[in-house]
């Protein structure tokens, strides 16, 4: 008893040493929860730099013009057209039974399918914004999860969602059945992954969190991702070839951490202990799209330090997701980045929609802002750790949002770059925002049947 009570003394005391090593050597990678920034953690941490570096797009308005002329030509002849979308009742929106009523451009290039469970990889043409381009396991084989559990961190069972995220070829991962996954510790996902639950309700919930950290292009899609909790840390094997020591991971829903191509779609997400998604540490080309997100605090954080510069790398498109009930601030909350808010429903919040500090650049367009009851917090916008004689020179921009109920956005800086020129094309205006997140969040399709 006491020989055990001492190696275990002995080994937190080793441990503490190393992580004030780890502190004093990496500061800015404190929150990376590794406890051994090993030969293999620098490696990829070298190789995801690179990565951002070259996923960057030095002319970002190039981006946000291309995604609205998206959204206009797939509105052209839908019945988009006449819609007004000043209700603030969205009840029964999702009723909907018939045939496909893809009502963005993102869902139009597969939900029309009938054939959808056969074709799933089309999925991998659909990204739109900053994170078009992302393939996931578009060039692997299909993973199918049999088997719910997570008892193996080390050697996780064939058959699991574990086993197959941290495979090193491709995979484009799908469920067997509806599930319900409890994640022991976080779950390390590896490059060129799709986590694919179209066809299954999968639920991952009160355990560990998404961890998508150092990689590359990497698809969520059709989840729900709830009631996260921090982890404790421990060993856990993130690849074939390697396993390390994790500190206590934050409790996030899906925390991207230095990593760039990355699509988050359809994913219903609520109630996690810390963030519902972090985009940090450089991360970048990065889109979260018809999700989604009810019942949290804080719900998405661009950045995570005034002190770190490299996330000026950092371009996110945020499209045609809902933002509904419960939700109380950080939709998003960002630093030093490009981010591109775009045909979002914000129909509820209870302090503030989109904030940040450190002069990002934030791009609202075609939004649809409800504001609270309470006279306080009408504003849309906050700004931290600045004076106003600072962040008047930030460029944040409201273009074409619906501001209802006293909802108020405070502009700052120059208009971006163009947008106003002739030829430039504005973003569909956020009176057309219901129908364009009609159906928010995971999906429940039906094999040979339109989705
Ligand atoms: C909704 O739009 C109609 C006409 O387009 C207008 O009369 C009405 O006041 C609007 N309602 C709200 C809540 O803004
Ligand atoms: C991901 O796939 C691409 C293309 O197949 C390949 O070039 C790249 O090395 C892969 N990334 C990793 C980390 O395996």
């Amino acid at each position: 008893m006491r020989s055990s009570e001492t190696s275990v003394k002995n080994c937190r005391l080793k441990f503490s040493i190393l992580f004030v090593f780890v502190i004093i050597i990496f500061p800015h990678y404190l929150r990376a929860h590794i406890a051994d920034f090993d030969e293999v953690w620098q490696e990829r941490a070298k190789e995801a730099k690179k990565a951002a570096y070259k996923a960057y797009r030095p002319h970002p308005e190039k981006v946000t013009q291309s995604f609205n002329h998206h959204v206009h030509k797939d509105s052209e002849g839908s019945g988009i057209g006449n819609h007004n979308g000043n209700s603030t009742n969205r009840r029964n929106l999702r009723s909907h039974r018939g045939p496909c009523v893809a009502t963005n451009p993102i869902d139009r290039c597969w939900r029309c399918d009938k054939n959808w469970a056969k074709h799933r990889k089309r999925l991998a043409k659909c990204a739109l914004g900053f994170g078009q381009g992302t393939t996931g396991g578009k060039d692997g084989k299909i993973y199918v999860v049999t088997d719910p559990s997570d008892d193996d961190l080390l050697n996780p069972k064939p058959g699991t969602l574990r086993y197959g995220v941290i495979q090193p070829e491709p995979l484009w991962i799908v469920f067997a059945r509806d599930m319900i996954i409890r994640l022991a510790e976080e779950l390390m996902v590896s490059s060129n992954k799709t986590i694919d639950g179209r066809g299954a309700r999968v639920h991952i919930c009160n355990g560990g969190q998404i961890t998508i950290q150092f990689v590359e292009n990497v698809i969520l899609h059709g989840l729900h991702i709830h009631d996260i909790k921090a982890g404790n840390g421990g060993l856990v094997r993130d690849s074939v070839e390697h396993y390390g020591f994790r500190t206590r991971s934050d409790g996030d829903g899906i925390s991207v951490f230095g990593s760039s191509r990355v699509w988050i779609d359809h994913i219903s997400m609520s109630n996690c202990q810390d963030g519902l998604i972090d985009v940090i540490m450089a991360s970048t080309a990065v889109t979260i799209s018809n999700c989604h997100f009810t019942h949290h605090n804080e719900v998405m954080l661009f950045g995570a330090s005034d002190g770190y510069s490299e996330d000026q790398v950092m371009q996110v498109t945020v499209a045609f997701n809902h933002f509904g009930q419960g939700l109380v601030q950080r939709m998003p909350r960002c630093r030093w980045g490009f981010i591109h808010v775009v045909n979002n429903d914000y129909t509820h919040w209870l302090m503030y929609a989109i904030g940040g500090s450190q002069h990002p650049t934030i791009i609202s367009q075609g939004n649809r802002f409800i504001a609270p009851r309470d006279i306080n917090c009408k504003e849309v916008t906050k700004r931290d750790y600045a004076p106003e004689s600072v962040w008047k020179t930030w460029n944040w921009r409201s273009e074409g949002d619906l501001l209802m109920n006293g909802a108020f956005f405070v502009e700052s800086g120059n208009p971006v770059n163009n947008i106003r020129k002739k030829g430039v094309i504005t973003a569909k205006p956020g009176s057309f925002v219901t129908r364009l997140t009609r159906f928010s969040g995971a999906l429940n399709c039906v094999k040979h049947k339109p989705c």
